[in-house]
């Protein structure tokens, strides 16, 4: 039988471009599906000259196909109807026709949103803050899990009054939260209020802030009672949906949401982001039980990761900058500047396990142009110890000391892959054991040198 289904997903810390990746590829399917994450993600994609950001909603969009919402997103309906009436200015046509959202996803509202900052207020008094996006995520996994959540499902079904009763429940909860570690409401507004780069966040929910009651419960409520009616007609049981779109033979692209090393089960924990973002999240997101043939695995040239945690190959030197200014390393949802290293074998070798990638494909390449020497992190030590997986604890992950191999540098990329640059991917591929069929050369979508055929 002909190949179906292919897979995007995210070999480091995100950020690695997948969004490039996901628009070229989405031309050649018919659905493209998010299975976790939330409104944290930001996939960039730059088409026609025209540069999209997308939050929540599959990229696919921008060429007209079905997009699909599984369950295993968290879901902010105001981040969703923002994203959807931008594209709708732009000429996109997005209705129940092409968009398709589980009923089983959990929403995020602005509860979970300052739930998720008086968490990290506390984090910070006590020094470990996680430098979450600030979208509510972690609260709203945390209440999926001890089965509090508001399902999209129950969002429909709820009457006025049982939601009223769901939204006060959680109105004390966040005060008990607050009061148990002496938060008062001018820190919640100082915490808005601070002038970094996570103030648009904060802004977003500054609205439905009360200095007497913390949160506006009503506006809050307005809310979601509105964007209830407009959610509506977009709810789909997506199991049923994607696995008769699979028996009818269409073609389905699952896109990858942060990456491998952001996964709450598999990632660096405890800083890491809260749904799967692996191979296996595409199951549990979307509840399909069909195989997905081609897998590609992206990752960036170097690391990067936004937000706090140990970072073994993390240049902090003027190399570390250079990367930085012309990698533009800034986070799309937040626009915080984006750590940068070299490229971590140990930590490849464990995304590789985790997701079983059938290619790869090498994003931003032709930021190393210029370097003249390009270190690959081989392997660890630990305590002068060889260390042969990725630890599982960011105690042992602080105390690595990476062994690196040297590699010649380029000087420029134009149209092919300069001897060195061929031997680096080279190299990488092997470590890997997996082929990298393309390298990305620039932002524009034909900016990608084809390696060997998929
Ligand atoms: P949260 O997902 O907002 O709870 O953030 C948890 C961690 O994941 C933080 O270190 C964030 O910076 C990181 N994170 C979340 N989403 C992304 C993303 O799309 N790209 C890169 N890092 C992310």
């Amino acid at each position: 039988m002909k190949q179906q289904h292919t897979l995007v997903v995210g070999m480091q810390w995100g950020d690695e471009g997948k969004g490039k990746i996901t628009d070229i590829e989405a031309a050649r399917h018919d659905i493209v599906v998010r299975y976790g994450g939330g409104a944290n993600a930001g996939h960039t994609i730059v088409t026609d000259g025209e540069r999209c950001v997308m939050h929540l909603l599959p990229s696919g969009i921008l060429y007209g196909k079905t997009a699909v919402i599984g369950n295993g997103v968290l879901l902010n309906p105001r981040s969703l109807f923002e994203e959807i009436d931008d594209n709708q200015r732009r000429g996109r046509e997005l209705s129940p026709n092409n968009l398709v959202i589980s009923e089983r996803t959990h929403i995020v509202h602005e509860y979970h949103q300052f739930m998720d900052l008086a968490d990290e207020l506390r984090k910070e008094r006590e020094g470990h803050a996680v430098g979450t996006t600030l979208q509510g995520m972690g609260p709203t996994a945390g209440l999926k899990a001890v089965r509090e959540g508001l399902r999209l499902a129950d969002l429909l079904e709820e009457s006025d009054a049982e939601l009223e009763e769901r939204i006060l429940r959680l109105h004390q909860r966040f005060v008990a939260q607050l009061e148990s570690c002496k938060i008062i409401p001018e820190d919640i507004e100082q915490y808005m209020d601070k002038n970094d780069s996570r103030k648009r966040m904060t802004q977003k929910i500054r609205p439905f802030f009360d200095k007497t009651t913390y949160i506006d419960h009503k506006k809050v409520l307005d809310a979601l009672k509105q964007n209830r009616e407009r959610l509506r007609p977009y709810a789909r049981d997506v199991s049923v949906f994607l696995t008769e779109a699979h028996e009818q033979e269409q073609r389905i692209l699952f896109e990858g949401a942060q990456g491998t090393l952001l996964d709450i089960d598999h990632g660096t924990y405890p800083d890491v982001s809260v749904t799967n973002t692996t191979f296996g999240g595409v199951y549990t997101g979307t509840g399909i039980a069909f195989p997905i043939e081609r897998r590609i695995g992206v990752l960036k040239a170097y690391t990067t990761r936004v937000g706090n945690g140990a970072f073994p190959t993390e240049l902090t030197d003027e190399i570390g900058r250079w990367l930085q200014e012309k990698g533009n390393e800034k986070g799309a949802t937040t626009g915080r500047l984006r750590r940068c290293g070299w490229l971590d074998n140990v930590a490849l070798q464990h995304a590789v396990r985790v997701n079983n990638p059938t290619e790869l494909v090498l994003i931003k390449a032709d930021v190393l142009n210029g370097l003249k020497n390009i270190r690959f992190a081989e392997s660890y030590t630990i305590d002068g110890q060889p260390q042969l997986t990725f630890p599982a604890t960011e105690r042992k992950l602080r105390r690595v000391v990476p062994v690196y191999s040297d590699h010649l540098g380029w000087e420029a990329i134009d149209g092919n892959l300069p001897a060195p640059a061929e031997a680096y991917l080279r190299h990488i591929e092997l470590a890997m054991g997996c082929p990298i069929t393309s390298a990305s050369v620039g932002e524009k979508r034909d900016q990608l040198l084809q390696r060997r055929a998929a």
